[in-house]
């Protein structure tokens, strides 16, 4: 063995020791969920300071209403939207028995509901961006637009449902009066 090799095979040895050390492996430490006596509340998990915000978080107050245009365009995309993300549990028809609800997942409420029926956009909103209840959140998926759009589909998916009959047209009147066929 060359001289260097020695050298380095000894400095080695010496760092390696080094670790094992009973100072430098068994260091004062909290792990996440320790008690920790020095602060009031006895926890080591810290909470994070007041005023912190994440930084993809928006700043702006979320509106309370639909806040762009409603129009053919926005349903469309609400429509695919709830589709893609929605109607594997909810159903496309909004009663709650999707595809993943007939494979043992809990079953969501009927979304045609009174309830749902008289809750504001908003809700839809909140419920898309918080989850609710055993519903996670979809806040990573669905960005605030497309939320927005989904929540106005809902509307119309409710009205597809439900519609005042004082809200229908004369001649939508006289169509429904003599329309015969079978409800589905
Ligand atoms: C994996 C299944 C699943 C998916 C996907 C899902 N939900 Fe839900 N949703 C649920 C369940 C289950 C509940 C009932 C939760 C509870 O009460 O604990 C619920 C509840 C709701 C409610 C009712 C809240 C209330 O006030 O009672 C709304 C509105 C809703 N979901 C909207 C949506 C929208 C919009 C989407 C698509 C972005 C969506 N959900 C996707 C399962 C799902």
């Amino acid at each position: 063995m060359s001289r260097l090799a020695a050298l380095v095979m000894a400095a080695l040895g010496v760092a390696i020791a080094g670790c094992d050390q009973p100072e430098m492996r068994f260091q004062p430490k909290y792990s996440t969920y320790d008690e920790a006596a020095r602060w009031p509340d006895n926890q080591a998990a810290r909470q994070p300071v007041a005023g912190t915000v994440a930084r993809d978080q928006r700043l702006e107050p979320l509106a309370r209403t639909l806040p762009v245009a409603l129009d053919r365009r926005l349903l469309d995309r609400g429509q695919e939207r709830y589709e893609i993300f929605c109607s594997p549990c909810h159903a496309a028809s909004g009663y709650g028995n999707g595809m993943v609800v007939q494979r043992g997942f809990p079953a969501p409420p009927s979304l045609h509901s009174e309830r749902l029926r008289d809750a504001p956009l908003r809700h839809f909103v909140d419920v898309i961006t918080e989850g609710f209840g055993v519903m996670y959140s979809y806040r990573d998926r669905v960005p605030m637009e497309d939320r927005w759009a989904i929540a106005a589909y809902l509307r119309a998916l409710q009205l597809s449902q439900q519609i005042p009959y004082d809200t229908l047209s004369a001649a939508q009147h006289s169509r429904l009066e003599t329309d015969t066929r079978e409800a589905p």
